[in-house]
């Protein structure tokens, strides 16, 4: 078993997933600031120290992905994050995309960038204690989109960024996030998905990279948010199931779903629908940032005295997850 495929086995398996608490400065300030948090560099960090202390975090998440500020920042007893989630049996995940920015020639689609400098930047976040990487590519749907030309730029970085992580040591997460942003149907986010993975896997072919050291993170086949549709968990398992049978080989040790902004309860749910559908070679996992930190965030609004209840809002996300897998 190689080193990388190991790891990827870790993060998968013992029913336990990812939690994916790698929001960018941006993005974690506005979530501060609609629970009534100041947005400061300390509060982000206290924030993700409520986050990662949370008790018995280790018996249902294999691996938490930070976001670079967090990577380098300490805990109030002196350790870096990354050294502290080693402490406590958790791998170090770290979030080395800069953001999806607008695509040339295409209206609202986006690129992912990143790639520049990202050899170096492996080497040092492997020197610091991470494990494993995450990239996120953003694919819409509706008039038109996803185009073949976002589709492909898309994938091509995410197989350079997953080729670069693997020469360094690190697993890449390889995220090519179909949005339910839109009215679109089950049925269209499946053939959307489907062609994307399809595209995914033969760019990672072409690029070499080592299938059974990665770990996929796709979205569930759902119904777009503005869709009259409302399909049955068992219909999501379903079309999802069917999308990855068609396009994942056997040899990827696991996938690992975002939430993408379903609630915590029906995420768990969906995931939950999509074990029974007969033997899989692949496990199924979880890889959720709203969907298992939501809960807490709303809990905690800043106060300390809602540590502890914040904590356990967390914890009962972490463990019904674990259940349903
Ligand atoms: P959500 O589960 O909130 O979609 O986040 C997962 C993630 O890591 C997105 O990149």
């Amino acid at each position: 078993m190689s080193a990388l495929n190991k790891i990827a086995r870790t993060m998968v398996s013992n029913r336990r997933g990812i939690l994916a608490a790698d929001e960018s400065i941006g993005t974690m300030s506005a979530r501060l600031e609609q629970v009534g948090v100041e947005a400061t560099e300390e509060n982000r960090r206290v924030y993700r120290e409520l986050i990662v202390t949370t008790p018995r975090l280790s018996e249902s998440i294999s691996g938490i992905i930070l976001a670079d500020e967090t990577f380098h920042q300490k805990l109030s007893d002196g350790r870096t994050f990354p050294e502290f989630l080693d402490d406590i049996g958790i791998l170090t995940g770290i979030k080395v995309d800069t953001g999806a920015k607008a695509l040339a020639g295409a209206s609202d689609e986006k690129i992912t960038e990143g790639l520049d400098g990202l050899r170096e930047r492996v080497t040092d976040y492997v020197r610091h204690g991470a494990t494993f990487a995450k990239w996120r590519a953003v694919i819409t749907i509706g008039d038109g989109r996803p185009s073949d030309r976002a589709v492909r730029a898309n994938v091509h970085a995410l197989a350079r960024y997953a080729g670069l992580c693997q020469e360094g040591g690190l697993v890449p997460i390889v995220e090519p996030e179909v949005l339910m942003d839109g009215a679109h149907s089950l049925a269209q986010c499946q053939k959307v998905t489907t062609a994307a993975l399809e595209s995914l896997f033969e760019e990672l072919d072409l690029m070499q990279v080592q299938l059974d050291g990665i770990v996929l993170k796709p979205n569930m086949v759902v119904a777009g948010t503005d869709s009259p549709e409302r399909p049955a968990v068992a219909d999501v398992a379903q079309a999802t199931v069917e999308a990855l049978r068609a396009t994942v080989p056997a040899s990827v040790p696991g996938i690992a779903f975002l939430s993408g902004g379903q609630s915590p309860e029906l995420a768990t749910k969906h995931l939950g629908a999509m074990q029974g559908l007969g033997q899989l070679p692949w496990e199924l996992t979880y890889s959720f940032g709203r969907a298992l930190v939501g809960p807490a965030l709303e809990t905690w609004r800043g106060d300390n005295a809602n540590w502890a209840a914040a904590q356990e809002a967390l914890s009962s996300r972490a463990v019904a997850n674990a259940a349903a897998r």
